[in-house]
C-alpha cells in the first residue's frame, strides 16, 4: 500500500477538480493536478494554496499527449485517479462534435491504459445526469434507469465513456472503477477562495444569475415559460459542489474498502428546484433585484429530472451537507470577490 496515497486527477484545476483537490487533501489523500489550463485559470493551484496551506503538485499535460501522461505515471505511484479531464460546452459540442470525441474519449482511453499498464488500482470518472437522456414518467431517477438518447455529442462522450469502462471492468483488467454520475454542480469552497471561472458567457444558470446581477451580462433570460411543471420552468438537482467533491473522495475510500469494483452512482441531493425558485433564492440572498425575462426554450433541454440519490448514501454514506441556499450563497460570495481580484 502507498503510505502516501497519490491521487492523479486529470483536470484538476477545473471547477469541479478544484474543489476536489481541496477534498482530497482534507481526507488525507494526496492529490497530484495534471491539467493543460485550457479551460482553467492559471491562479487554481495558487487559490487552493491558500486553502489547504501548501501549492498542490500540478503538472501542465494535455492527457491526449499518452508519452506525455506515461511519463507521469513513470515518476509516481498512484493509489487512485480521478479522471476529470474533458470538454463540458453542450452547445459547442453540437457545433464541434469531433474535436469532443477526440478530446473527451482520447484523454479517457489513454488514462485508462496508463492505469491498467502501471497497475493504479481505483479509478473514479466523471460523469453526468445527461446520460439519461430525457426521462420517462418518472423524474427521480435512478442508476439503473436504461441510459437515453444523447442530447449532444458531449453527453454521448459520457455515454461512450460509461461503456468503455464497462468493457475495461469486464477484461478482468484489474482495475476498479466508479462512474460518478453528476447532476447540476453550482456554488463555490465556503472559503470563497475558489469557484467557477467561466471562459466567455456561461452556458450554466447560476454563472449567469451571479454574472448578470454583478453587471456583467445585461439580462438573463429563461428558457421557456410553459414547461408541464409547477411554475412552467425547467426543473434540475442543484448540488453543491464542495458535496460533489466529498463524494469524490469517499468513492475513492469505497474503491479501497475492497467491497464493490465496479459502481455506477449517482449524485444529487434528490431535490428539484425550477428556475424561478432559484431566482427567488438568489434574489432573497443578495438583496440584488435580478433583471430577468422570459425566452424561447433551449432546444435539447430536458423538462424536469433530479437524482435518486439513495445508492449514494447507503453505499458511499454520502450525504450533501450544504443547501441550496448555501450553494447560492457561496456562488454569490464569489462572483462579489471575483469582481474585486
Ligand atoms: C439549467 C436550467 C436551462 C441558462 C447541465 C450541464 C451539462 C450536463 C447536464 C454536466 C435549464 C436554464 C440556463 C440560462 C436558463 N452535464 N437556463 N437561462 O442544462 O441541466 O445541463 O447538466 O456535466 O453539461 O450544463 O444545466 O445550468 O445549463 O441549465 O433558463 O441562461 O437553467 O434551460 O433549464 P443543464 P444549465
Amino acid at each position: 500500500m502507498n503510505h502516501q496515497r497519490k491521487i492523479l486527477v486529470t483536470g484538476g484545476a477545473g471547477f469541479i477538480g478544484s474543489h476536489t483537490i481541496t477534498a482530497l487533501v482534507s481526507a488525507g489523500f494526496t492529490p497530484i493536478i495534471a491539467d493543460d489550463f485550457r479551460n482553467a485559470d492559471s491562479s487554481v493551484p495558487s487559490r487552493i494554496e491558500k486553502i489547504i496551506g501548501h501549492l498542490p503538485e500540478f503538472i501542465m499535460i494535455d492527457v491526449c499527449d499518452k508519452e506525455a501522461l506515461k511519463q507521469v505515471f513513470e515518476q509516481h505511484a498512484f493509489a487512485g485517479i480521478i479522471h476529470f479531464a474533458a470538454y463540458k460546452a453542450v452547445g459547442e459540442s453540437v457545433e464541434f462534435p469531433l474535436k469532443y470525441y477526440r478530446n473527451n474519449l482520447l484523454g479517457l482511453i489513454n488514462t485508462l491504459e496508463l492505469a491498467v499498464q502501471f497497475k493504479v488500482p481505483n479509478f473514479v470518472f466523471s460523469s453526468s445526469c445527461t446520460v439519461y437522456g430525457e426521462p420517462g414518467e418518472l423524474k427521480e431517477v435512478t442508476e439503473d434507469l436504461p441510459k437515453g438518447l444523447a442530447a449532444s455529442p458531449y453527453g454521448n462522450t459520457k455515454i461512450i465513456g460509461e461503456e468503455i469502462l464497462k468493457d475495461v471492468h469486464h477484461s478482468n483488467s484489474g482495475l476498479n472503477i466508479i462512474s460518478l454520475r453528476y447532476f447540476n454542480p453550482i456554488g463555490a469552497h465556503p472559503s470563497g477562495l475558489i469557484g467557477e471561472f467561466p471562459i466567455g458567457k456561461p452556458n450554466n444558470l447560476l454563472p449567469m444569475v451571479t454574472g448578470t446581477a454583478i453587471g456583467k451580462y445585461d439580462q438573463l433570460t429563461v428558457f421557456g415559460n410553459d414547461y408541464p411543471t409547477s411554475d412552467g420552468t425547467c426543473v434540475r438537482d442543484y448540488i453543491h459542489v464542495m458535496d460533489l467533491a466529498t463524494a469524490h473522495v469517499k468513492a475513492l475510500e469505497f474503491l479501497e474498502s475492497g467491497k464493490s469494483s465496479f459502481e455506477t452512482i449517482n449524485v444529487g441531493t434528490g431535490a428539484g428546484t425550477t428556475i424561478l425558485k432559484v431566482i427567488q433564492v438568489f434574489e432573497a440572498i443578495s438583496e440584488v433585484k435580478l433583471n430577468w425575462k422570459f425566452g424561447p426554450k433551449r432546444p435539447g433541454d430536458v423538462v424536469e429530472i433530479f437524482a435518486k440519490a439513495d445508492k449514494a448514501n447507503h453505499l458511499l454514506n454520502w450525504y450533501p451537507k450544504y443547501t441550496l441556499e448555501d450553494s447560492v450563497q457561496h456562488a454569490w460570495n464569489w462572483e462579489k470577490k471575483l469582481q474585486n481580484d
